[in-house]
């Protein structure tokens, strides 16, 4: 009987299209399961978007769309996105699909139906972006989470209560330490719920666009134990077929830092106060971060995957991840970064050992793999040997613990030592001799490297399933899919191998490779402004509509004759004040600031050219006006996410809109 294994992914929401911070969890959850599978476990990998709450709502308001047609759209880029990035999830699951309604609706019956859900009233604030009740905070006071203000409600509400778990939930801390990876995780959640666990509101009444509560439909389900039962409802659990659910629950979840709490708190209290089976355990990884900061929708650094796949291919993206990070900390991204690590590791490392030795073995071999003469071994045959059965033994324990950057580089260390091999033993020199000495020699060298070769081929399958299942063939091995890797030893290449046709997996990636990068960047979120943009309004009249200087009415394509716009066409333009949260110059740019600025229903960035009339410094806690659904666009490789608005005056500097009488942030100017 093989073993059962599964794994999740958060499932994101859909106010964003997907970017390397969702791709980097998906991706090492793919890692994982086809580890697992390759180790002949019967696996189960799932990931899926979240749909509803007033985030989505909000979102897809702006959009001038219905949730449901908004949730559509983002949900396919999601799959899309995934499919091209060759991601071997078996099922994804949708917050807004029938099977998941009819899952949540049967647990929070198990859930109500053991006593633990009551009505109750909820006087208090509320973070709409975290979606979470922020307890213990005035009315007006920012989220402690995010920094973003809340908003005051007051609603009747459905209760669970989660202060009747807080022992359970230590018991389960401590009885099972690795439930929460890493340590410091752990070590956080401990401390917060030691410190007091309060009921939580489990439902709204405010809005509609959730599931219905059941038996009492004038409330939705709270977004987050929605979100969270998408683990097992996926599974078919509260549904006709519930086999899956039989079979692969309890599972692991893979999650990044900032939902820790959803999971170890809030989950695990849900699960046993409907009696069934906790999770094995949560996987939190760090934050990828760009230039410093947290890669957001928000801040506006995003970075596509597409750009590097189109340049450096899905594997070298793999690889890079999660080499390079390691897992459980934040870690920087920058496209520097990734094509010295491509060159480095895959173009010299992995790519040149398998091109030198497969080529040699074809030039001096006919392309059939010799074996090992028992005569004239030497101590760096034996060594390259045990080095290879330590990294077999110790990948495996570093995989399990999710230390995929150390797994990696212990794998790496044998490519190295390999390459030392064979500058040392020239095999190059070996060929040219004819005598029997040189030829055993030469046999011995190119069958430890090829084996070496093979063993870090095997391992680094589940980082890089392209580029090793086309070295595997070029070793003449088949399909590396069905090869079992929990029976991989030293010595199983057989002699008389025929090697396949031998072809470059890594080629080098010269300097204009970040470049290249750089501007499809930059392309992409032109094309996005201009795509964006509804058809009938073009960039240029947004424009025009703000800046009281230009003539409107003479660009041409305007509905409305003799240089007026509709009011209709006005009213496309979504004019907000905005609270100036962070201002700093943009470096090798005169006149242009980044502003953070806060809508309070989010945080953006933008950037203005303003510099020349305003020290950054004074504009920090400043309202301002700005164009909020402005197509974003990148100004010196930063994405402006709207516009700011000023008096252009002819010759002079620009002057900020402002107001005489104060107005609260995120109102919109009509
Ligand atoms: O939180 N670095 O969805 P979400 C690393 N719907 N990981 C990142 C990242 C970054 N810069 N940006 C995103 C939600 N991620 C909820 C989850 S689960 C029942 C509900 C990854 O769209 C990371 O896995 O905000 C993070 O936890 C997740 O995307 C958040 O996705
Ligand atoms: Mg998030």
């Amino acid at each position: 009987m093989s073993k059962k294994f599964y794994i999740t992914t958060p499932i994101y929401y859909v106010n964003a299209r997907p970017h390397i911070g969702h791709a980097y969890t998906t991706i090492a959850c793919d890692t994982v399961a086809r580890r697992h599978r390759m180790l002949g476990d019967d696996t189960w990998f799932l990931t899926g978007t979240d749909e509803h709450g007033q985030k989505i709502e909000r979102a897809a308001q702006a959009a001038g769309k219905t949730p449901q047609q908004f949730a559509d759209e983002v949900s396919e880029t999601f799959r899309t996105s995934w499919e091209r990035l060759g991601l071997s999830y078996d099922d994804f699951i949708r917050t807004t699909s029938d099977r998941h309604k009819e899952g949540v609706q049967a647990l929070w019956r198990k859930i109500r139906d053991n006593g633990h859900i009551y009505k109750g009233t909820y006087t208090g604030q509320y973070c709409v972006f975290d979606e979470l009740y922020v307890d213990a905070v005035g009315p007006g006071a920012p989220c402690p989470d995010c920094g973003r203000p809340t908003e005051t409600v007051h609603e009747e509400n459905y209760y669970f209560k989660l202060s009747a778990f807080e022992d359970k939930l230590i018991k389960l801390y401590t009885e099972q330490p690795d439930f929460i990876r890493p340590e410091t995780r752990r070590n956080e959640v401990i401390s917060f719920v030691r410190s007091g666990l309060r009921d939580l509101s489990v439902s709204r009444s405010t809005f509609s666009w959730g599931i219905p509560v059941p038996d009492d439909p004038k409330h939705v389900v709270y977004v987050w134990l929605d979100a969270l039962a998408n683990y097992i409802t996926a599974l078919g659990y509260g549904q006709k077929d519930q086999s899956k659910y039989e079979k692969y629950w309890p599972g692991i979840h893979m999650i990044g830092k900032e939902i820790v709490r959803f999971h170890c708190v809030y989950w695990p209290a849900f699960l046993m106060a409907s009696g069934l089976p906790l999770p094995k355990g949560i996987v939190a990884h760090g934050w990828l971060l760009f230039e410093e900061n947290k890669m957001s929708k928000s801040r506006g650094n995003i970075v596509r995957t597409e750009t590097i796949v189109d340049v450096l291919g899905i594997d070298a993206l793999r690889y890079f991840l999660l080499r390079e990070i390691v897992f459980g900390q934040d870690g920087s991204f920058s496209f520097d970064a990734l094509v010295q690590r491509y060159n480095a590791d895959l173009a010299n490392g992995l790519g040149n050992l398998a091109s030198r030795t497969l080529t040699m073995i074809n030039r001096y071999f006919r392309g059939e793999v010799p074996y090992p003469s028992q005569t004239g071994r030497t101590p760096a045959d034996e060594a390259i040997a045990s080095t290879a059965k330590r990294v077999i033994a110790e990948f495996d324990s570093l995989f399990d613990q999710y230390q995929f950057s150390r797994a990696l580089e212990l794998a790496w260390g044998l490519v190295a030592a390999v390459d030392k091999y064979i500058v040392e033993n020239e095999p190059w020199s070996l060929g040219e001799k004819q005598d029997e000495g040189s030829r055993a020699r030469l046999a011995t060298v190119l069958y430890t490297s090829a084996e070496a070769l093979r063993i870090v081929t095997a391992l680094s399958h589940p980082i890089m399933p392209d580029a090793t299942a086309k070295i595997w063939t070029q070793l003449g091995l088949g399909e590396i899919r069905k090869f079992d890797l929990s029976a991989l030893q030293w010595g199983q290449l057989r002699l008389g191998t025929k090697l396949g046709e031998i072809q470059a997996v890594f080629p080098r990636a010269d300097k204009s490779a970040v470049e290249r990068m750089h501007k499809m960047e930059e392309l992409k979120s032109e094309n996005a402004a201009v795509t964006s943009a509804p058809p009938s309004t073009s960039p240029a009249t947004q424009e025009a509509a703000v800046k009281p200087e230009s003539s409107a009415g003479t660009k041409p394509g305007t509905a409305v004759p003799d240089g007026k716009i509709s009011i209709d066409d006005f009213a496309k333009v979504e004019l907000r004040v905005a609270l100036v949260k962070t201002a700093e110059r943009v470096k090798g740019a005169d006149k242009l600031l980044r502003l953070e600025v806060d809508l309070g229903t989010e945080v953006r960035q933008l950037v203005a050219g303003i510099a020349e009339a305003y020290e950054p410094e004074t504009l920090v806690g400043r309202k301002v006006v700005i164009v909020a659904n402005l197509a974003p666009r990148k100004l010196r490789g930063l994405e402006s996410n709207g516009m700011i608005v000023a008096a252009s005056p002819e010759g002079g500097k620009p002057v900020l809109a402002s107001f005489l009488e104060d107005v609260p942030i995120g109102t919109r100017l009509k």
